[in-house]
């Protein structure tokens, strides 16, 4: 471990002031260690507690969802392959999907454009307003977060793509176009995969006219889309600090592109558990609208993101929820009299609310829907 002199902890306004500029901008400035903002109380450390294990040494696979699978002659086995990973894992890679590779490689090669770009040009998109369609940022909430994460981040809403465009970056030159073809292709794949899951959960079947399955799929075309790219820069003492903190994502499904760099862990089994990248595939989380649709069937499960000494990582996550005003509550079909529902009815705003609010801690916005 380096010896770090604790006058590069860092401590009055200015360093205050630097690391509202995000840790990019931080670690161009050349330090050689962690600023004690970023350090975690020692419980909340990577590397304490129970321990954490590449998927790999546990033997452990996450489940792989083949898309072609799903949309070829074995279907319903794919379905159910779906449907295990959702309730077992919250979490699958998805394989063979149609994405056009290019579209997919200018989305991961248009994000490593923006954060070289000079921070001034960066710092034009910062914003703290959670509703701004664009939101460049650094930690969690940069306002009320007491320890930051070692992530900053571009936020871009997707929806209606008309109205959010021109508040996008117009640097780099290419930006808009690559995100206009990445979240309308990923629109798409989500799409699918949500009738597929409503097929996992015998909310529709083979049974189910074509116009009934357009009307339950209607809901899920008009709602929102968040891009967040996440960049996590290499960090002098990895053991400290965290590229985000446990957390599990508020949406129904989020689709999430990573680049070669090992970092995002999963909970499973009380122990947390490396995602390994694998190529041109897709990792697919269960999101907190989706547990509570599912009536608690399917599991948003914590995950987090640990990052390295040598290397920068780049992810893109496609955030896909239901529409703005629309509650969230669990499926009409999967309650009744002795499956009662488990969730307060939520909407989308009252969340906003919640997030801007308070700090986000684990899986309490879940926790405070739930009826006891
Ligand atoms: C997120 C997230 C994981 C990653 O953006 O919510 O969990 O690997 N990202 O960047
Ligand atoms: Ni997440």
């Amino acid at each position: 471990m380096s010896l770090v002199v604790e006058s590069d902890r860092g401590n009055d306004s200015t360093e205050r002031e630097l690391f509202q500029k995000g840790v990019k901008h931080l670690c161009e400035k050349g330090i050689k260690g962690v600023p004690r903002k970023y350090i975690l109380p020692v419980p909340d450390q990577p590397n304490s507690g129970k321990g954490t294990f590449s998927a790999r040494n546990l033997r452990l696979n996450l489940p792989v969802i083949d898309f072609e699978e799903l949309h070829g002659p074995s279907r319903s086995l794919a379905v159910n392959s779906l449907r295990k990973a959702c309730e077992e894992f919250g979490f699958f890679h998805l394989v063979n999907h149609d994405m056009p590779r290019d579209i997919v490689h200018n989305m991961m090669d248009v994000s490593k454009r923006f954060f070289e770009l000079p921070f001034e040009e960066r710092s034009k998109y910062m914003s703290t307003d959670f509703r701004s369609p664009v939101r460049y940022g650094t930690s969690f909430n940069q306002t009320s977060d007491e320890v930051f994460c070692w992530r900053d981040f571009l936020k871009l809403s997707c929806h209606p793509l008309s109205e959010v465009l021109p508040f996008w970056p117009s640097s780099p030159m290419d930006l808009r176009q690559a995100v206009v073809n990445y979240s309308t292709n990923t629109k798409s794949q989500y799409l699918m995969l949500t009738e597929a899951i409503l097929e996992s959960l015998g909310l529709v079947g083979t049974t189910t006219n074509e116009n009934e399955k357009a009307e339950d799929l209607r809901e899920f075309e008009d709602g929102s889309q968040l891009i967040v790219v996440n960049c996590y820069p290499a960090c002098p003492e990895p053991d400290l600090t965290l590229g985000i903190t446990p957390h599990s994502d508020y949406g129904f499904l989020t689709l999430l592109l990573q680049d070669e760099v090992e970092g995002l862990q999963i909970q499973h089994e009380g122990r947390w558990v490396t995602v390994e990248p694998l190529p041109d595939s897709l990792v697919v989380n269960v999101g907190d609208h989706l547990e509570i649709f599912s009536n608690g069937r399917y599991k948003s499960v914590l995950h987090r993101v640990v990052v390295n000494p040598t290397k920068t990582r780049i992810s893109v996550a496609s955030l896909h929820s239901l529409p703005f005003n629309r509650m969230v509550r669990p499926s009409p079909k999967l309650i009744d009299e002795t499956n009662p529902s488990c969730y307060k009815d939520t909407d989308f705003a009252a969340f906003l609310d919640y997030l801007s609010s308070s700090e986000p801690k684990k899986k309490s916005f879940l926790e405070s829907r739930k009826l006891t």
